[in-house]
């Protein structure tokens, strides 16, 4: 997948509003295929960062290139291109989902009704009903529809799933992937840590216009921390466990140890089994969340290429 061409490109990309730099000295890169997911606090620059791609905002310095093209002078060429999904969709609401549908497809000049009825199945959509009638869910289905229907080679999502049920976000989550295994790229804004985890392959943080992580979710996890607690057949000697790799805390409690472990636990297992018997053993999995609240939070920011 990294070697997948580039769809998406910007560099030192940034936007200030009077009073706030929205997007501050953005480089990304996004490849062909790839589901690539943009987190980050309220305000962070999100949907900045998206409307620049397709010409809804301008950049007050830096660039950005969607399928090699500048958006300030192809954004119809990007467009025909692209499925979007904004994070406050605007309907001609008087219309029939299905009607409203139709009307997308001859302004983009040709015909997804026969993927669309598929989809509207699947979602659950109501497409004979007035827009406006429909509840805000079931509105957010037709922005899908309208973003997915005609297949487009790149679909943008700020914040796709907000307002959906549990069970059609699941299909929603289906769909990008099915996408994305038939060449599409998709790039998500979110602020659901499982969303992005069930969908995506890589993932960007983003604060204060700054980009401060970007990495696989593998990557990520591995910075996650794990308790362990495990019961022993004899007391333990806790520095030894302390100097372990990977260990960042260790304490005991008679037989009992406590350990938090950053990545693989093998090197205290294998340790623990050297000292003595494990009777028994307890994990709390490893916590993405905190991982991404100390993004969120952290003052040192650190990039990673
Ligand atoms: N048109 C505008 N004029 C002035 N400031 C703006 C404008 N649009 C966005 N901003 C500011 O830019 C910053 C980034 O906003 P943006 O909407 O990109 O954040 P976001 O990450 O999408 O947030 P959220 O998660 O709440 O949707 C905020 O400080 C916001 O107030
Ligand atoms: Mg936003």
């Amino acid at each position: 997948m990294q070697t997948g061409r580039a769809v998406i490109e910007t560099r030192h990309l940034t936007k200030a509003f009077p009073g706030v730099v929205a997007v501050d000295d953005l480089d990304l890169t996004i490849r062909a295929g790839e589901i690539f997911g943009f987190l980050g606090p309220n305000g962070a620059g999100k949907s900045t960062t998206i409307r620049m791609l397709l010409d809804l905002a301008r950049p007050t310095s830096g660039r950005v290139e969607v399928f090699g093209l500048d958006p300030r002078v192809a954004a119809a060429a990007i467009l025909r291109r692209v499925g979007y999904v904004p994070s406050e969709p605007a309907f001609s609401d008087q219309l029939t989902g299905r009607r409203f549908l139709r009307e997308a497809d001859a302004l983009r000049g040709l015909d997804s009704s026969a993927t669309r009825e598929v989809m509207a199945e699947r979602l659950d959509a109501e497409l004979d009903r007035r827009i406006r009638e429909l509840s805000t869910g079931n509105r957010q289905k037709i922005a899908l529809l309208h973003a997915l229907a005609h297949e487009p080679e790149l679909i943008v999502l700020d914040e796709p799933t907000r307002g959906l049920d549990p069970l059609v976000q699941h299909t929603f989550h289906e769909m990008l992937r099915e996408a994305a295994r038939h060449g599409a790229t998709v790039f998500l804004s979110s602020h659901s840590l499982a969303e992005v985890d069930r969908v995506a392959d890589r993932v960007g943080v983003i604060r204060e216009g700054r980009l401060v992580a970007v990495d696989t979710l593998a990557g990520l996890k591995e910075r996650a921390t794990t308790t362990i607690d495990l019961e022993l057949a004899s007391a333990p000697d806790v520095d030894r466990f302390r100097r372990l790799d990977g260990v960042r805390g260790a304490e005991a409690d008679g037989t009992h140890l406590r350990v938090v472990v950053q990545g693989s636990v093998d090197a205290l297992l294998r340790a623990a089994l050297d000292d003595t018997e494990i009777h028994a053993v307890r994990s709390a999995a490893a916590d993405l969340e905190d991982v991404f609240l100390d993004f969120y939070r952290a003052e040192d920011v650190e990039v990673e290429p």
